[in-house]
């Protein structure tokens, strides 16, 4: 209790549930890109997801939850900052002052707003359901997830919407890492340099690779 009632302790709880959500996003793109190889890949990927069945929830509501632990310290974190900065710390102070650390409430939102819209659309597919993956089988029977998605993104407006989001989670990322190892205590101030750079990369090539698939399939790289 005490843990959670001070900043640090805040952070801390921060750290692990971005750590559990980052992972999640590393997984989902490698599931997602799948995608540039064909249909085969993708539908044998969800049919995969889905045969979990109450496994498969077990993991939704432990990465909803932490999704929601993560937004309400996030805020209550920003709050604080703002009424007491006497508690920030030095190197805070110089990770804070990129335009990435900046805006992190504001990265947040804006994923959160697109996580609400991209369950309605993929999750719930109540958005251009005539695409939906359950209404549309593909030649094996399962559930067209390829085709959901490549007519979903032959909308430019939607492709941008995406390309949008991505952007803002590559810059929460590119400061977030380096805000979680920091906070886990996993660099010192000499490695600190390197951690900056190797969290912005990893961000930068998590923005590249969710990008690539809009913009492959607004181009007909990808799809049929
Ligand atoms: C180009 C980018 C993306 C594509 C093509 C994509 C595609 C999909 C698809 C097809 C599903 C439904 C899977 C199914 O139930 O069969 C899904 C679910 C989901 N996506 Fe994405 N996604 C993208 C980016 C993201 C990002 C950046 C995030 C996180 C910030 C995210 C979070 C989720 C979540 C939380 C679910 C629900 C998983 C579940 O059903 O348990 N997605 N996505």
């Amino acid at each position: 209790m005490t843990l959670i009632k001070n900043m640090v302790g805040r952070k801390i709880v921060m750290s692990i549930t971005g750590l559990a959500l980052v992972s999640f996003v590393c997984i989902h793109l490698l599931g997602n890109i799948s995608l540039f190889s064909g249909p085969d890949g993708i539908n044998a990927y969800a049919k995969m997801l889905h045969s979990l069945g109450p496994f498969l929830w077990v993991v939704r509501l432990i990465m909803a939850a932490a999704l929601g632990l993560h937004m309400v310290f996030g805020i209550l974190l920003t709050l604080e900052n703002r009424t007491s900065r006497a508690q920030k710390y030095a190197v805070n102070k110089h990770l804070s002052a990129t335009v990435a650390g900046k805006n992190m409430i504001w990265t947040g939102l804006l994923i959160a707003l697109y996580l609400g819209y991209h369950l309605l659309h993929f999750t719930g597919q109540m958005i251009m359901p005539e695409f939906s993956s359950s209404r549309n089988l593909d030649a094996l029977g399962r559930p067209d997830v390829f085709s959901m998605v490549v007519h979903s993104f032959q909308h430019t407006v939607v492709s941008v919407v995406y390309v949008t989001a991505m952007a803002a989670v590559g810059l929460h990322l590119s400061h977030g890492l380096q805000s979680m190892v920091q906070t886990l205590g996993l660099n010192n101030e000499r490695t600190l340099p390197v951690m900056v750079k190797v969290g912005a990369a990893a961000a930068l090539v998590l923005f590249l690779g969710y990008a690539a698939i809009p913009a492959g399939i607004v181009s007909r790289l990808v799809g049929r």
